[in-house]
């Protein structure tokens, strides 16, 4: 018997802050496989105004007394980056299908130990890479899929706004080492990594430069990666905690024509059979985060895996933790230019 025939399944939320306001609550309340949502913060001020702009009537400010009170079918894990592998841990050892943000954990020892939690459990995994839920991306996966541009030899991806708090993150936590691991590089360069997965497959090694250039923070507000991916393409990451807008989305480049993915203004097609340009239509409704939170859902409902899983978020964490790692102590070659000519 599956989870729908018997009854509307029981979610909750962990962490009360700007995205589960914006993608997870809303998407358990639009789905019509979710009865009762109950919330869970540690700021008392937060979890009050959240229930009380839900209409949601239960909260809990200690997440494992939610856990073992409640039981819920579903958890979101919406709390700070250290927050997550402790709290996945727990909710899929208690039997519960989890949806965690991104990063999963901010170690592979940590991603370790939610591996070996997902085999006890069989329980469903995913990890809140919005980016693959964007249709423009979706349309551009397809595109590549059939061969519409050849083999893909150079991918670039952009994503950049003004930094995460004030203005998104309801606290500051976004800037502090321990609780994020790392600044832009991490928070806006593993969805680019997972994102740069989705089109050219797995990655096999990567340079990277960060730099704290804007913002009074101890954390990288803007990060460069160079990737090569097991296809021997080549991919260029930049992300930035402190652009006004610009370009955002992904280029790929192949041997038959290119892909200009702009989340402003839309998907471009250069087929190089043609050498002509062609705007392909992709519809923009629903949001990325109403399908990935629908996906989720229809995952647990179906009894289907959901995708991005545990592996996706392994290898987007390798990526993005040697890329930190190159950043931090690799070879930069620094060029001379106070040399004159003779
Ligand atoms: N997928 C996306 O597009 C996307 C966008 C933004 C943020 N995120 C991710 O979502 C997560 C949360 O980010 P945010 O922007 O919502 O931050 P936020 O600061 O707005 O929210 C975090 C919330 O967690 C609560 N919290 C902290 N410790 C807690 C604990 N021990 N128990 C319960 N609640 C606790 C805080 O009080 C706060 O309300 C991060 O991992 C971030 O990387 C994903």
């Amino acid at each position: 018997m599956n989870q729908v025939e018997r009854g509307p399944l029981r979610a909750a939320v962990i962490g009360c802050g700007a995205i589960a306001e914006y993608c997870h609550i809303p998407g358990y309340q639009n789905h019509p496989a979710v009865g009762e949502i109950i919330l869970c913060d540690i700021s008392g001020k937060i979890l009050q105004e959240t229930c009380k702009k839900f209409r949601i009537e239960k909260g809990y400010a200690d997440y494992k007394e939610l856990l073992k009170k409640e039981k819920p079918d579903l958890v979101s894990v919406c709390t700070p980056n250290y927050l997550h592998a402790e709290m996945v841990c727990a909710a899929v050892r208690k039997g519960i299908h989890v949806l965690c943000e991104k990063p999963m954990a901010l170690s592979l020892a940590e991603a370790e130990r939610i591996r070996k939690a997902l085999i006890a459990k069989r329980v469903k995994f995913m990890v809140g890479f919005s980016h693959r839920f964007e249709m423009l991306n979706v349309r551009a996966k397809e595109m590549l899929a059939s061969g519409k541009i050849g083999r893909p030899f150079m991918l670039r991806i952009r994503f950049g706004h003004e930094g995460p708090y004030p203005g998104w993150g309801k606290t500051d936590w976004f800037y502090d080492k321990k609780k994020a691991g790392h600044g832009a590089l991490l928070d806006m360069g593993i969805h680019a990594m997972d994102l740069a997965r989705y089109f050219l497959g797995d990655v096999r090694g990567v340079a990277a430069r960060t730099a704290t250039l804007l913002k009074p923070i101890r954390l990288d507000d803007n990060a460069l990666m160079i990737l090569e991916f097991e296809s021997k393409a080549l991919g260029l990451i930049d992300v930035s905690w402190s652009s006004k807008p610009g370009f955002t989305g992904s280029e790929i480049y192949g041997s038959g024509g290119t892909l200009i993915i702009d989340y402003e203004r839309g998907l471009q097609f250069f087929d190089g059979e043609k050498a002509a340009w062609k705007r392909v239509s992709v519809r923009s409704e629903p949001g990325s985060w109403e399908r990935e939170m629908k996906h989720f859902i229809d995952c647990v409902v179906k009894d289907d895996d959901p995708e991005p899983g545990f592996l996706d978020g392994v290898a987007s964490l390798k990526v993005a933790f040697a890329a930190a790692k190159s950043a931090a102590g690799g070879r930069f070659m620094r060029i001379d230019n106070r040399a004159r000519r003779a």
